[in-house]
C-alpha cells in the first residue's frame, strides 16, 4: 500500500500555531528576495567564463537561456505545487502527497545534494575570492589552511597553490551564517535582502559600465565552431555549457522551503519563484553578453574569478575591490538560503517521523529548528573544508535535476489523483509543461560527468537504507495508520 499524507492534513498542520511551530513573516517581496538571494552567485560569477572558454565562447547567452527554459518548466511545476501546499519541506512535502512515503524520504534525501551540497560549494568559491583579494594588498592566509587537499588554486598573479590541508575561510563563512539562521528566519531575512540589494548593483555596474566598452569584434564567430568533441562548441558545446551554468539556477525552488513562514503563500509562493527566475535571466543573459564583449572567450580558460578579469579591461579598475566585495556579499545570501532551506527540509522530515526528533526541536526563544542548524553548520563544513569545488558542483547539479523530474512527475500524477483540489496557481500546457521540464532536465543531467552519477546512485542508497532501517519504523503517518485498524 502507498502511504500519502492528504493535502488536507498538510494544510491543518501547517496552520498550527504555537511553540513549536514556524512564524509567518515574509512578505512577497522577501520571498523574490529569498529567490535571487539563492539564485545569483558562483554560477554567475565564476563559471559563465569557463563555460564561454570551454563550451559554448559568446554563445553562452544561448547556454544560459538553455537553462533557463528547463528551469521555467520546473518552476512552473514548483509554483502550482508552493501555492497548493505552502508548507514548509518544498520538493519533500509535494511528492509526499502525490507520490507516497517513500518517493518523498527519496526526495528529501536528495535535497541535501541541492542545498547543503550547495551551501558547501559556493563557500569553497567564497574562499577563493577571499583569497584573491587578500593575495592583492599582500595579505595572506597561511596556503595549507586555506585550500582542501586535492585542489589547485590560481591566483591573479599567477601564483599556484597546489593542495593544502584545510579550507579554513569556506568553514568559517557556513559557521557564521549558521549562527545568523539560529537566531531567526526575520533576522536571516533583512540580512539577505541587504545582500540582494548588493548582489544586483554589482551586477548591474557591471552590465552598465561594461557595455560602452563591448568590443564587437569580440562577439565573432558568435557561436564557435565545434572542435570536434561534444562538449567544446558548436550547438552541443551550447548544450554542454547550459549543464554547466545551470548551477547558476539552482535556488530559485528554497522560496518553496519557507512556504510555511510566507504571510500570504497562495500568492507569494507563485510570485516568489517565476519572479526570481525571471529577473535573474535577464540578467544573466546581459551579464554573459557583456562578459564575453569585454574579452575574447579564450581568455576565460582557467579563470575562477572571470568578472573581475573582464571588468578590468574597463580601466574602471579603483572598483575591482568593491567588485570582489560585493561577490563577497552575494554569495553570502546564497550560502544562507541554501542553509536556511536544507533546515527546513529536515525539520519537516523529522516532524513525519521519517528523522528523528532531534532536526524538528524548535528554539524556545528563536522559533528556529537550531539543532538542524548546527548539524548542517558540522556536515556542511566538512564538505566545504576537504573537497574539491569542481566535485561539490557536479553533485549539486545532479541532485537537484533529479529534485526537478520528481517534481515535474509529481505534477501530472497529482492532476489524475486530486483534480478537484483548489489551486491558486495552476501550471499552464499540462501536460506539456512538465513533460517538457522533465525531459530538458534529464538531458541536462545526461551532460554531466559519469563520476556525479556514480556518487548519485551511492548517496541515495545510502538513503533507501537509513529509510528501511529508521524512517519508515517511526513514519508518523504509518503509526497513525496502523492505530485506525486497531479501533
Ligand atoms: N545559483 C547559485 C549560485 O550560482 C547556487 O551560486
Amino acid at each position: 500500500m502507498r502511504f500519502n499524507k492528504p493535502i488536507s492534513v498538510l494544510l491543518a498542520e501547517a496552520s498550527e500555531s504555537g511553540e513549536g511551530t514556524l512564524k509567518r513573516t515574509l512578505s512577497s517581496a522577501n520571498l523574490v528576495a529569498l529567490g535571487i538571494g539563492a539564485i545569483i552567485g558562483a554560477g554567475l560569477f565564476s563559471l559563465t567564463g569557463i563555460a564561454a572558454a570551454e563550451n559554448a565562447g559568446p554563445a553562452v547567452v544561448l547556454s544560459f537561456i538553455l537553462a533557463a527554459i528547463g528551469c521555467a518548466f520546473a518552476g512552473l511545476c514548483y509554483a502550482e505545487f508552493a501555492s497548493m501546499i505552502p508548507v514548509a519541506g518544498s520538493a519533500y512535502t509535494y511528492a509526499y502527497a502525490t507520490m507516497g512515503e517513500f518517493m518523498a524520504w527519496i526526495i528529501g534525501w536528495d535535497l541535501v545534494l541541492e542545498y547543503a551540497l550547495g551551501a558547501a560549494t559556493v563557500a569553497v568559491s567564497w574562499s577563493r575570492y577571499l583569497l584573491e583579494l587578500l593575495h592583492k594588498h599582500g595579505l595572506s592566509i597561511p596556503h595549507h589552511l586555506a585550500v582542501s587537499p586535492f585542489e589547485t588554486v590560481k591566483l591573479g598573479d599567477g601564483t599556484i597553490i597546489d593542495g593544502g590541508l584545510i579550507n579554513l575561510p569556506a568553514i568559517f563563512i557556513v559557521c557564521l551564517l549558521s549562527f545568523v539562521l539560529v537566531r531567526g528566519s526575520k533576522e536571516s531575512a533583512t540580512m539577505n535582502n541587504v545582500l540582494v540589494v548588493i548582489k544586483i548593483v554589482v551586477v548591474l555596474v557591471f552590465i552598465a559600465l561594461g557595455w560602452s566598452h563591448i568590443n564587437p569584434e569580440n562577439h565573432i564567430p558568435f557561436i564557435p565552431e565545434n572542435t570536434g568533441k561534444y562538449e567544446n562548441f558548436g550547438w552541443t558545446g551550447i548544450a554542454a555549457g547550459a549543464g554547466v551554468v545551470f548551477f547558476a539556477f539552482i535556488g530559485f525552488d528554497a522560496v518553496s522551503t519557507a512556504a510555511q513562514e510566507a504571510k500570504n503563500p497562495q500568492k507569494g509562493m507563485p510570485i516568489g519563484i517565476l519572479g526570481s527566475l525571471i529577473v535573474c535571466t535577464i540578467l544573466y543573459v546581459l551579464f554573459a553578453y557583456v562578459m564575453t564583449g569585454l574579452l575574447k572567450y579564450t581568455e576565460f580558460a582557467g579563470d575562477a574569478k572571470p568578472a573581475a578579469t573582464a571588468f578590468a579591461v574597463t580601466g574602471y579598475s579603483f572598483l575591482q575591490d568593491a567588485l570582489i566585495v560585493a561577490i563577497l556579499a552575494g554569495y553570502t545570501s546564497v550560502i544562507l538560503v541554501m542553509l536556511m532551506g536544507q533546515s527546513r527540509v529536515f525539520y519537516t522530515m523529522s516532524k513525519d517521523g521519517l528523522l528523528p526528533k532531534f532536526f524538528s526541536n524548535i528554539h524556545a526563544k528563536f522559533s528556529t529548528p537550531w539543532k538542524t542548524n548546527i548539524f548542517f553548520m558540522i556536515f556542511v563544513s566538512a564538505f566545504a573544508g576537504f573537497v574539491p569545488v569542481s566535485d561539490l558542483g557536479h553533485m549539486v547539479s545532479i541532485g537537484t535535476l533529479l529534485a526537478f523530474v520528481l517534481v515535474c512527475i509529481g505534477i501530472l500524477v497529482l492532476r489524475k489523483t486530486d483534480p478537484d483540489t483548489p489551486r491558486p496557481f495552476r501550471t499552464p500546457w499540462v501536460p506539456f509543461v512538465p513533460i517538457m521540464g522533465i525531459l530538458v532536465c534529464l538531458y541536462l543531467m545526461y551532460s554531466l560527468p559519469a563520476e556525479s552519477w556514480g556518487r548519485l546512485v551511492i548517496w541515495m542508497a545510502l538513503g533507501v537504507i537509513i529509510y528501511f532501517v529508521y524512517g519508515k519504523k517511526h513514519s508518523v503517518v504509518r503509526r497513525k495508520y496502523a492505530e485506525s485498524l486497531k479501533k
